[in-house]
């Protein structure tokens, strides 16, 4: 999984396109936006609390080991399942699955966008 996550990041740092091995980062962004993603019932998105990139750097797509409200987290697709389970109360996605392949496509273009860095 960590190989693929690697891949999918290193092959949007160089196209930066909507579509990237299969990855639609357009659906990601509706995805990002979505607060019934995995069954989310708190009522909050992904961009409720990281509207601008808050709480993200360049690094966050190619940390070892993340640290999320104290938690320690191996994956990008881990802290992503912990976001959606503790932020929008809903069920991890499939952690290799279409969604958040997807979503991490995104992930990629909306944090380049919000660090200053060219996409
Ligand atoms: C209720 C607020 C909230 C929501 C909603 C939320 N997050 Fe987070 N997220 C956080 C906090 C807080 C952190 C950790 C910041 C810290 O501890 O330094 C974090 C950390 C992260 C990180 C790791 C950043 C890094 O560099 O370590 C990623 C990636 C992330 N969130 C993605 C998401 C995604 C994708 C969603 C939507 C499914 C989401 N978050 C929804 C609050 C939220």
């Amino acid at each position: 999984m960590k190989t693929i996550t690697t891949l999918l990041a290193a092959c949007l740092a160089v196209f930066a396109a909507g579509n990237c091995l299969g990855a639609d980062a357009r659906h990601g962004k509706l995805l990002f936006a979505s607060p019934t993603l995995g069954g989310g019932t708190s009522g909050k998105t992904c961009l409720t609390c990281h509207e601008h990139g808050r709480d993200f750097s360049p690094e966050t797509l190619s940390r070892k080991q993340y640290l999320v409200m104290g938690n320690p987290v191996a994956s990008l697709a881990g802290v992503v399942n912990f976001c959606i389970e503790v932020a929008l109360r809903g069920e991890g996605i499939a952690e290799n699955g279409k969604e958040m392949n997807d979503l991490l496509a995104y992930l990629a273009i909306f944090i380049k966008a919000n660090s200053g860095e060219p996409q």
